[in-house]
């Protein structure tokens, strides 16, 4: 039997996690799981529901009748594929505030252990290496300038024919930078047996060579 191995990338928006994440998965033949699609899936019920946020008792509810899974890559909401649907601006934001919920990050945490349970995976997030799989054989803090993970989802926006001015997604950036690191409950930080990779001025290509490189395969 082949050995398990867990490996953890988190990191601030924009950081290129799960592009990287998705490479490296190929390469290596294991699962990716996308755990930030977790968290703008819930944003996109909780939008679509019309559910206040704030509304403990609503929210609960809405958790229990929730389905999260992933299907060959694709993430399914309720057994409705929502790939789509949870990539707007809109959805980035309603996922950065449902994520400070204790009750939601409580389900997403436990349904996130429970995949990279019985087999190798590569799992990005913000609290992955610090919560999620504290025990992961590999842990990569990956980082990029806020200016340019900006540029970077500024083009992606641009070639989805989105409108959103530069200035606009530098902003977006920043706001949930703040958000993530300053909330209560699993704040983004580089776990302290964490490698830090810094993207700035790298292709995709060198940051997939160097997390290879430090998996050892
Ligand atoms: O990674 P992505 O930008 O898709 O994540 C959307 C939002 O979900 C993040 O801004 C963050 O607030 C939240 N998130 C989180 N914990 C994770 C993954 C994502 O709080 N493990």
């Amino acid at each position: 039997m082949t050995e398990i191995y867990r490996i953890a990338i988190d990191g601030p928006s924009g950081a290129g996690k799960s592009t990287i994440a998705k490479a490296v998965a190929k390469k290596l033949g294991i699962d990716y799981i996308d755990t930030g699609a977790m968290y703008r899936a819930i944003g996109y019920k909780i939008s679509s529901e019309g559910i206040d946020p704030k509304d403990e008792a609503a929210v609960n509810d809405m958790l229990e009748r929730t389905q999260i899974d992933f299907r060959q890559g694709d993430i399914f909401l309720d057994e409705t594929c929502v790939n789509e649907e949870i990539r707007t601006p809109e959805m980035s934001m309603m996922a950065s505030v449902c994520s400070q919920i204790p009750a939601v990050r409580e389900k997403l945490v436990q349904l996130q252990r429970g995949m990279g349970e019985r087999k190798s995976v590569i799992m990005d997030g913000r609290d992955i290496g610090t919560n999620v799989l504290k025990d992961a054989e590999y842990k990569i803090y990956l980082t990029a300038s806020a200016e340019e993970r900006a540029h970077r989802r500024f083009l992606e926006l641009q070639q989805k024919g989105e409108e959103q001015s530069y200035e606009a997604v530098l902003e977006d950036i920043r706001q949930r930078d703040h958000n993530d690191m300053t909330r209560e409950l699993n704040p983004l930080r580089k776990a302290d047996d964490a490698i830090e990779l810094d993207t700035t001025g790298l292709d995709i290509d060198q940051v997939v060579q160097r997390v290879l490189e430090i998996v050892g395969k």
